[in-house]
């Protein structure tokens, strides 16, 4: 594998790993909180991000390339409110698309044909990602502080089932 394209690989797996430690830390902010349903559906967004990275590990390993793992930030831990985490997350996907289009565009220009393809699902992962976030985040933003409704929208992030 290119030299410059197995390293920006690399780079991705940390951001993916790194999107699931933060995600893992919403999570507990709001189990302290109480908000449940939003708790687990953050630790499943975790548990999916952390399958994104190891997707591209697997990839790295098959194209008989080196897995370079490196170190990950500590994640914010306290928000304003539950609304200010979902628009955080939103921002964190809108970010993490910018990252994925600047991969697929280094692949292209090296001609890294195979890779182009394994991100081709990065990408369409991405457009699934930011649609989600943006209708939490539409429902947060139109409740505002209504209590009775945020409880509500509580209830509706728990009833996720899928790391997908
Ligand atoms: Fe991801
Ligand atoms: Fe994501």
């Amino acid at each position: 594998m290119n030299a410059t394209v197995l390293s920006a690989i690399n780079e991705q797996i940390n951001s993916e790993f790194e999107a699931s430690y933060t995600y893992l830390a919403m999570s507990g902010f709001c189990e302290e909180q109480k908000f449940l349903g939003a708790a687990k559906w953050l630790r499943m967004q975790s548990d999916e991000e952390r399958l994104h990275g190891l997707k591209l590990f697997d990839f790295v390993l098959a194209r008989d390339g080196k897995v370079e793992l490196h170190t990950i930030e500590q994640p914010k831990v306290g928000f304003e409110s539950l609304s200010a985490v979902f628009e955080q997350a939103l921002a964190h996907e809108q970010r993490v698309t910018t990252e994925i289009n600047a991969l697929y565009e280094l692949c292209f220009e090296e001609k890294a044909f195979a890779e182009m393809t394994e991100l081709q699902w990065f990408l369409t992962e991405q457009v699934e990602e930011e649609k989600t976030a943006r209708e939490i985040v539409a429902k947060f933003r139109l409740v505002k502080n209504d209590p009775a409704a945020i409880l509500d929208l509580d209830r509706e992030l728990g009833a996720r089932s899928v790391a997908a």
